[in-house]
């Protein structure tokens, strides 16, 4: 069942204390990534709900760098393309642009003129949501570039650090800590 799938990856998800720098506890998606049964159960879970959730999606965003181990994921079983949000200086031709703040840092993220259409319908995907900067920026630059944000969709989310009030529309975490 999904939530026997969801403890399933809940239990191979790493936790390691001040990483990168004191106070903060880094959740490691790579932990469950190595383990084969865990990449199938979070493709299903992630799927099953942008099935439900957002059929209207037309293309699938991932954020630099763990949420491309998801875009395209999704994006082949739901019969959609995908895009990148890369960080500042790795894409082509006309980009656009935006500084951003995170739980542990700052940084600028930027997407292709080109990799939306206008009007398109956009999910956006992410390993973890933690204070919403990246995702904010992400939105930001989705909008900018004339996409409609039917979804932001992340495995994990850090639930005090309330990032989730930044955003607008469907949030979605599958697991919160
Ligand atoms: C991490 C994580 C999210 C973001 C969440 O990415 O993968 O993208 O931080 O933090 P926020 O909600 O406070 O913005 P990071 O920038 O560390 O880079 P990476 O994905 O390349 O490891
Ligand atoms: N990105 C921002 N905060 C994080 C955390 N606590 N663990 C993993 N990735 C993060
Ligand atoms: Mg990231």
């Amino acid at each position: 069942s999904a939530s026997e799938k969801l403890e399933y990856v809940k239990s191979k998800i790493g936790k390691y204390p001040d990483f990168p720098k004191a106070g903060i506890v880094f959740r490691d998606i790579f932990g469950a990534l190595t383990d084969a049964k865990a990449c199938a159960y979070l493709r299903d879970l992630l799927v099953d709900h942008i099935r439900e959730s957002a059929p209207e999606a037309e293309i699938i965003v991932g954020l630099d760098s763990r949420g491309f181990l998801f875009n395209l994921l999704i994006a082949t079983e739901l019969g959609v393309g995908c895009a990148p949000i890369r960080k500042k200086g790795k894409l082509a031709g006309e980009v656009v642009s935006v500084e951003y703040k995170l739980e542990y840092g700052s940084d600028t993220f930027e997407i292709q003129r080109s990799a939306i259409k206008p009007g398109q319908k956009v999910v956006i995907v992410d390993d973890l949501l933690a204070t919403g900067g990246s995702l904010v920026a992400a939105s930001e630059l989705i909008r900018n570039v004339g996409g409609i944000i039917v979804e932001s969709l992340v495995v994990m989310e850090l639930v005090d650090l309330e990032g989730r009030k930044r955003l607008d529309g469907k949030v979605h975490s599958l697991i919160k800590y």
